[in-house]
């Protein structure tokens, strides 16, 4: 398997195959740095750039952590310091930073924007969340579900809240490329784009997946392997939309009740932040208007599972450093 220069922009462009060798590379670099194994001589001299036009805690530690254990410099760049967008074009930036780094991380809005940086830079350029995917996500959360269940074909996942959003979008597209089946609890106005839906069908035809729409909460979420949300406003949105997203996702909120009725082993996964108390500045501002103690998941779902859910966090580092080793020329027998 060789993804030596290639872009990660979204797992649309990878095949299950190069998906599973990512987690496979991913697991390799976890056990050997588990086991201590120095790996700074597998990228020494090289150069990461880390474009962060949104926030970030575990995606940018996990960028910068994972090119330091690999040997590589980082330079991070933040949502105000930098001429992107400002003063200068997404292209000339993907110029100048294409001839001084080997890669290029990049979090912020549209899509298009990190590809008009890849089809500009001359090295690979990797997502670290967009409006529309969050593909370095996609892999951690595989790697979990492999820990936890072992192989993860023919598990189903029940993803509640905002389906058509980044998270939504990219969680149907890994299950459909790996066989498991993905069912979306949401509001039909919360369903994903049809024309995606139509491709991850195609796609779950092929691995033994399958993908399901519904309204039904509890019908939906039954018998899941895997209970999954996310935040009901995601970062970049307007403050308008608490009102409404409360409003219709209340309904859609991981509570004991939904967890009793997933499987007998089933584990509940959040990409994080998450909004389970009122400990955060928008928790406890929306908690005291709306008078609730929670949002997309109870206090006592988020405790009961904390273990599968930091193992999420920490897999972000493993896998995003599987991401740049891969696409920078580390292979697996280099790692074993
Ligand atoms: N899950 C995730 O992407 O977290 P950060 O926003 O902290 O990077
Ligand atoms: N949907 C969330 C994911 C955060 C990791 C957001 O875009 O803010």
């Amino acid at each position: 398997m060789d993804l030596k220069g290639r872009h990660f922009l979204t797992l649309k462009d990878f095949t299950a195959e190069e998906i599973n060798y990512l987690l496979d590379l991913a697991a390799a670099l976890k056990a050997a740095k588990k086991a201590g194994k120095n790996m700074t001589s597998f990228l020494a001299g090289k150069n990461v750039a880390l474009i962060f036009e949104k926030t970030s805690t575990r995606t940018r530690c996990s960028f910068e952590v994972a090119a330091h254990d690999l040997g590589m410099g980082t330079t991070y760049l933040d949502p105000k310091s930098s001429q992107i967008g400002k003063k200068e074009s997404i292209s000339d930036t993907a110029n100048v930073l294409g001839r001084m780094f080997d890669g290029i991380e990049y979090r912020g809005y549209g899509q298009e924007i990190v590809e008009e940086l890849a089809d500009n830079a001359g090295v690979p350029v990797w997502n670290g969340l967009t409006n529309e995917y969050h593909p370095t996500q996609m892999l951690a959360d595989m790697l979990t579900a492999r820990e936890y269940f072992g192989d993860v074909k023919g598990l189903k996942l029940a993803y509640m809240g905002d389906a058509r959003y980044n998270m939504g979008n990219s969680l149907m597209i890994v299950c459909a490329k790996l066989g498991l089946h993905f069912v979306a609890c949401a509001p039909r106005k919360y369903f994903p784009d049809a024309a995606l839906v139509a491709q991850c069908e195609e796609w779950a035809k092929e691995s033994g997946g399958s993908i399901t729409l519904t309204e039904d909460a509890s019908g939906g979420t039954k018998g899941a392997h895997i209970v999954y949300t996310d935040v009901w406003v995601s970062m970049g949105e307007p403050d308008e939309v608490w009102t409404e997203r409360i409003n219709d996702l209340t309904p859609y909120k991981v509570t004991m009740d939904i967890m009793k009725g997933a499987a007998e082993n089933a584990i509940f996964m959040h990409c994080l932040p998450a909004f389970h108390d009122k400990k955060t500045e928008i928790g406890k501002e929306m908690g005291d208007k709306f008078g609730f103690e929670d949002m997309e998941v109870t206090d006592e779902v988020f405790q009961k599972y904390a273990d599968p859910v930091f193992d999420e966090a920490e897999n972000r580092m493993h896998t995003i450093k599987a991401v740049m080793a891969a696409t920078l020329g580390i292979t697996l027998e280099d790692v074993r």
